[in-house]
């Protein structure tokens, strides 16, 4: 039999167990109930990433590189995915345990059908205090043009588009599929009409690659009200074929774009952030509001593990405490055994209180570059 035939996997974690297991005391009443809840490294649960197929309509040579992500991979079948139902009856559970905000994310999330319908019953969910939810979606922005009016009427608050240059030649390079930059700036265009603002606009930065795309993207987007981040390429996955010296440090961007237009750093909006914001300077040297801010995202140079509040669901339901994780806990199980609300609510109490990850923190401390243990890909938990 050649190797083409046989129905490749994704690469979770080869040769080990599939999930990690939970000790019959996870479903029991946490002794701690009381206090609230944090992990070993007291930090918060608040943010809740959740992929809902496994699916890309791009193949960017970062994330899924089209000779691992060819005709003959194997993608999840629909049995496999959490229902709509599934997934907001755990997102139920984990906004009772602290989760404030909800990002969709894929592979491609506008590809799963009816997305809309999920997120209406996301957007109907309330915190113990009666708020809504910060209700975010990260897209590659194909179809955003097309579908941007019927998110927001669904009670989608915002979106995240990537987007890696400006240059349509070097776009078409890096999303592997020859699809146009037009099409992109047109979906992030019909986002900011349809009012899921403030837009953030992703670019992932290769040393080589697309960093002379860093001024243009800075220049386009300086004074749209679109924020900008840019974002280290990360070894996250198995697949990418990362190497350091295709990482451009963050403190390079910041200062290629201050030779051209003065920045001032500003403070987190938010414990936790993923980015660093920088405005745009005025003459007098103080942040200029209209021209806006750009962010950088760290995560080789200058890790943020150590107020990281975010847990990932991946399309078939498992729980990932790090984006470099390679296993998960199996929550898809627990919903189709017949698990109570309570029960399931108790082991994710359980689970994130004896949660450690810092991965990012100890990559920077060790003298190797990346690490040689399984991890799973981010197109199957998202970024
Ligand atoms: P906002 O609320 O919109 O600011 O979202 P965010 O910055 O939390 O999320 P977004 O999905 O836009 O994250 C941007 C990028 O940062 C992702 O695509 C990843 O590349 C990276 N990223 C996000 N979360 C993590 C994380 O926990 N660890 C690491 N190492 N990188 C992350
Ligand atoms: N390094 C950094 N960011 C990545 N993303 C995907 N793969 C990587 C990687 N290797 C991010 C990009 C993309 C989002 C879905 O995930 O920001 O926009
Ligand atoms: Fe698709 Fe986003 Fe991965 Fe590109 S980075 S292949 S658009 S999931
Ligand atoms: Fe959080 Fe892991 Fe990213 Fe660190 S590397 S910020 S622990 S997801």
């Amino acid at each position: 039999m050649s190797e083409r035939s046989t129905p490749r996997t994704i690469p979770i974690a080869a040769g080990q167990p599939r999930a990690l297991p939970l000790p019959v005391q996870a479903f029991a009443a946490p002794a701690v109930a009381d206090r609230p809840l944090q992990d070993q490294r007291q930090r918060p649960l608040r943010d809740l990433r959740i992929s809902v197929t496994d699916r890309c309509n791009f193949r960017c040579t970062y994330c899924m590189p089209k000779e691992v992500f060819d005709k003959d991979h194997a993608y999840l079948p629909h049995s496999a995915l959490l229902s709509f139902e599934e997934i907001t009856r755990l997102a139920r559970r984990f906004v009772d345990l602290g989760v404030r905000k909800i990002r969709l994310t894929g592979g491609e999330p506008l590809l799963r059908k009816n997305i809309e319908a999920l997120i209406e019953q996301l957007a109907a969910l309330r915190t113990p205090e009666g708020a809504p939810l910060d209700i975010t979606l990260t897209t590659n922005g194909s179809l955003l043009a097309r579908k941007a009016r019927a998110l927001k009427d669904a009670g989608l608050n915002r979106v995240t588009v990537s987007l890696d240059g400006l240059d349509d030649t070097v776009f078409r390079a890096m999303n592997d599929v020859d699809f146009p930059v037009e099409s992109v700036l047109e979906g992030i265009a019909a986002a900011r009409d349809a009012g899921l603002g403030p837009v953030k606009v992703n670019m992932v930065v290769k040393r080589g690659t697309n960093d002379d795309q860093i001024l243009p993207m800075a220049r386009h987007f300086r004074g749209s009200g679109v924020v900008l981040r840019f974002i280290e390429f990360m070894d996250v996955g198995a697949t990418n074929g990362w190497r350091m010296d295709d990482v451009l440090p963050s403190a390079d961007v910041i200062r290629r774009i201050q030779q051209d237009m003065p920045l001032v750093a500003l403070e987190a909006a938010a414990p936790g952030e993923t980015a660093q914001r920088w405005g745009y300077a005025n003459a007098n040297g103080q942040w200029d509001r209209n021209a806006g801010e750009v962010g950088v995202i760290s995560s080789v140079t200058q890790a943020f593990c150590a107020d990281c509040n975010r847990a990932r669901l991946s399309t078939e339901g498992q729980l990932y405490l790090c984006l470099f994780a390679g296993q998960g806990y199996d929550l898809r199980s627990l919903l189709r055994e017949g698990r109570s609300d309570e029960e399931i609510g108790n082991a994710l109490s359980w689970i994130w209180r004896q949660r450690g990850d810092r991965y990012s923190e100890l990559r920077s401390l060790s003298s190797t570059t990346g690490s040689q243990r399984p991890r799973v890909e981010m197109s199957y938990i998202g970024g």
